[in-house]
């Protein structure tokens, strides 16, 4: 059995209140119930967890640093935050950045990532279900180690 992570950023809370035009209906509760569906199937643990601040997001990881595989949605983070890219570099949880809505298609600011070039890959633009797709590839990864 294996410690898998599901983190998420600032603003992410609010799912399905927050602009659901662009992020969807979902809430941020039937995401990690979906994720935790596929990872607990599969026979892993999951540990969730969201915040809106950057060090708090850096400390669960470090705290979780024996974890095996992480979805990572650091929402507007990803386009600022070295602190957390340094974190998941630190950690070597390989990981999957994770993006609602289809980053490349908006305002050019969403169009960097500090995390991209240090993910296993990145999953943008489909809405909840990319994060279970995401997870389905995180119990295939481990299926095979
Ligand atoms: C987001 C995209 C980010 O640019 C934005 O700041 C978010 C959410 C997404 O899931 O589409 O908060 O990560």
């Amino acid at each position: 059995m294996a410690k898998i992570l599901l983190l998420n950023g600032p603003n992410l809370n609010l799912l399905g209140e927050r602009e659901p035009d662009i992020y969807g209906k979902a809430t941020l509760s039937d995401i990690e119930a979906d994720v935790r569906k596929v990872v607990e199937q599969a026979g892993h643990a999951l540990f969730s967890f969201q915040s809106n601040h950057e060090g708090q997001l850096v400390e669960w990881l470090q705290q979780n640093r024996d974890a095996r595989f992480a979805l990572v949605n650091a929402a507007s983070l990803t386009h600022t935050s070295i602190a957390l890219r340094d974190s998941l570099s630190l950690t070597k949880i390989p990981f999957i950045e994770v993006h609602l809505s289809n980053v490349y298609k908006r305002e050019a600011f969403r169009h960097q990532s500090y995390l991209a070039d240090i993910a296993v890959g990145v999953v943008a633009g489909l809405g909840a279900a990319g994060y279970s797709f995401a997870a389905r590839y995180a119990v295939d990864h481990l299926a095979k180690d």
